[in-house]
C-alpha cells in the first residue's frame, strides 16, 4: 500500500490526474473504474484539461462506474449518469458506447447486477479503479457489514450515507435509500486501485482503512490486502494516521 500525503484537496486532484494520465499513456485502451461524489471532481477537471491539450485521449478508453442510485430518474441532474456526463464524459473525446454505469431503473436489478459484472469481465477486467471513501469507510456503496466476497449487487444505504448525500438534494427525504454498486470483490479484482480522500470528515475512515484491523466494519480496510493500491490523501484526512 502506497500512501501519498498532499497539502490539500487541490493537490490531491492534480496528483491523482497525473497518475491516471500516466496509465492512459502507457495503455491507451485502459479500462477505468470511475467514481462520483465531490472527491474526484478536481481530478476530472485536470483530465479534461490534459485531453483538451492533446496530452491524453479517451477514444479507446472504456469506463465502468462504481454505482448508481436505484429508482432515481436517469435524467435527474442528481443521477450518477448525469453527474458523469456533466463532470467528464461530455467534456472529453470519449465514445458513448465505451462508458458504463449500472442501471438503477432496471426492471430486474439482480439481472442488471449480473450483466454488469459480466460486462466488466468481457472488457478484460478493470485496469485502474478510482475510489472515494465514505465517512463510515464505505467504498462504492459497500456499506459497513458488506460481505468481502460480494460482486455487483443492489443494496440499502445507511442512515449516515443518506445524511452525507443529502447535501446534493433539497432534503434528506429526497435521497434514494437504495443503490446498485460494484461489490467488494469487484473492486479487489481491479489490477490497480487509487483511493482519494480529503478533509477531516474522512480522517477516521482513512485511519481505519490504512492502519486498522481488516474488518467488514470498515469496508476500505480490505484494500490492505490489494497488491497494487495507492492512497492520495490530504493532510486533514491523514491527521489520525500514525507516522
Ligand atoms: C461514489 C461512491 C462513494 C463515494 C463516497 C465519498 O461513486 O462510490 O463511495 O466515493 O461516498 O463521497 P464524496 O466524494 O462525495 O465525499
Amino acid at each position: 500500500m502506497k500512501i501519498i500525503i498532499v497539502k490539500d484537496s487541490k493537490a490531491m486532484g492534480s496528483e491523482a490526474a497525473r497518475l491516471i494520465a500516466r496509465r492512459m499513456l502507457q495503455n491507451p485502451s485502459l479500462v477505468l473504474g470511475l467514481a462520483t461524489g465531490s472527491t474526484p471532481i478536481g481530478t476530472y477537471q485536470h483530465l479534461i484539461r490534459y485531453c483538451e491539450e492533446g496530452l491524453i485521449s479517451f477514444k479507446k478508453v472504456k469506463s465502468f462506474n462504481l454505482d448508481e442510485y436505484v429508482e432515481l430518474d436517469a435524467k435527474s441532474p442528481l443521477s450518477y449518469v448525469s453527474f458523469m456526463q456533466e463532470q467528464l464524459f461530455s467534456k472529453v473525446d470519449m465514445d458513448e458506447k465505451n462508458w458504463n454505469i449500472p442501471d438503477g431503473n432496471a426492471q430486474d436489478l439482480e439481472k442488471e447486477a449480473l450483466d454488469y459484472e459480466e460486462k466488466i469481465k468481457k472488457a478484460g477486467g478493470i485496469d485502474l479503479q478510482l475510489l472515494g471513501i465514505g465517512g463510515n469507510g464505505h467504498i462504492g456503496f459497500n456499506e459497513p457489514g458488506t460481505d468481502f466476497a460480494s460482486v455487483t449487487h443492489s443494496t440499502d444505504l445507511t442512515e449516515e450515507t443518506i445524511e452525507d448525500n443529502a447535501r446534493f438534494f433539497n432534503s434528506k427525504e429526497e435521497v434514494p435509500t437504495k443503490a446498485i454498486s460494484m461489490g467488494m470483490r469487484s473492486i479487489m479484482n481491479a489490477k490497480e486501485v487509487l483511493l482519494l480522500a480529503s478533509g477531516s470528515s474522512k480522517a477516521k475512515a482513512i485511519k481505519g482503512a490504512v492502519q486498522g484491523p481488516i474488518t467488514t466494519d470498515v469496508p476500505a480496510s480490505i484494500l490492505q490486502l490489494h497488491p497494487n493500491v495507492t492512497f492520495i490523501v490530504d493532510e486533514e484526512a491523514a491527521r489520525e494516521l500514525r507516522r
